[in-house]
């Protein structure tokens, strides 16, 4: 479904991406770990083309898309939940969510999402004039995801869902990407925390200071020493 060959890319003269080769096949849970600053988000940014890649292809459903604007790549079936979510704060949640639904014009379907969002997060339904900038962490975590699903995605990239969330929370967050993948969703997600990610991905990859330096199956991952030094606090 996605793949990045080679791709490098660049912030003014500094390389961030060096050369990165990543595979999502269709119906995968894949994850991106790493530390801060080793090009997960830029990573993303690159997929969804916030930023060009210097060298390299980044290939969506057997197509070349370096040369493809943002816009585009969402209607194509590539849907993001940002760092930080991004909502619009004095906006309803209603709101925030029709936005996810810009690029499309089949009203019908975008009322049938809706009602899908809602199923998976009734809460959202009851709160659904509520501005989105009085909800907590963990709710407007929901309404980022279901402005991602308003956009019918085919590949859903999600930039540290975790990220300043309980540990509860943590768990519900990747409860609900379990069931949105279970649903014919692909999903890329970009994370610090690895046992989280881990816990629900196929496979994973591990990025530092912008090179792949590991591969695998997410259950090997989880067994391996270099990961549990790394990213699971053990000396
Ligand atoms: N717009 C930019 N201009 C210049 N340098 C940038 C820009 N965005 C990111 N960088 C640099 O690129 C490197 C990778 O940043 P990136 O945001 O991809 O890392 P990250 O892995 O997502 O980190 P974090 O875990 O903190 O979110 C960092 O050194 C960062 O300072
Ligand atoms: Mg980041």
């Amino acid at each position: 479904m996605l793949r990045l060959e080679k791709v490098q890319t660049h912030y003014g003269r500094i390389e961030v991406l060096k050369f990165i080769d990543i595979e999502v096949n269709e119906g995968e849970i894949v994850c991106l770990l790493g530390g801060n600053a080793s090009g997960k988000s830029t990573t993303m940014k690159t997929i969804l083309g916030i930023v060009r890649p210097t060298s390299g292809r980044v290939v969506y459903r057997g197509e070349v898309i370096n040369d493809v604007p943002t816009a585009q790549r969402i209607k194509m079936g590539i849907a993001t939940v940002p760092e930080n979510r991004r909502l619009f704060p004095h906006l309803t949640v209603l709101e925030n969510l029709e936005m996810g639904a810009f690029t499309r014009n089949d009203k019908l379907g975008i009322q049938e999402d809706l009602k899908r969002v809602y199923q998976l997060f009734p809460v959202l339904e009851e709160r659904k004039n509520q501005r989105a900038g009085t909800l907590s962490g963990g709710e407007q975590q929901m309404v980022a995801v279901g402005r991602a699903l308003m956009a019918c995605p085919k590949l859903l990239i999600m930039d540290e869902p975790s990220m300043g969330l309980s540990p509860a929370l943590v768990d519900q967050s990747f409860e609900i990407i379990k069931e949105v993948n279970k649903q014919g969703v692909t999903i890329f997600v970009v994370e610090q925390n690895a046992q989280a990610a881990l816990s629900i991905a196929d496979r994973g990859y591990v990025l530092q200071t912008g090179e792949i330096v590991m591969e695998g199956k997410a259950s090997e991952l989880l067994k391996s020493d270099k990961i549990r030094k790394a990213y699971l606090g053990e000396a």
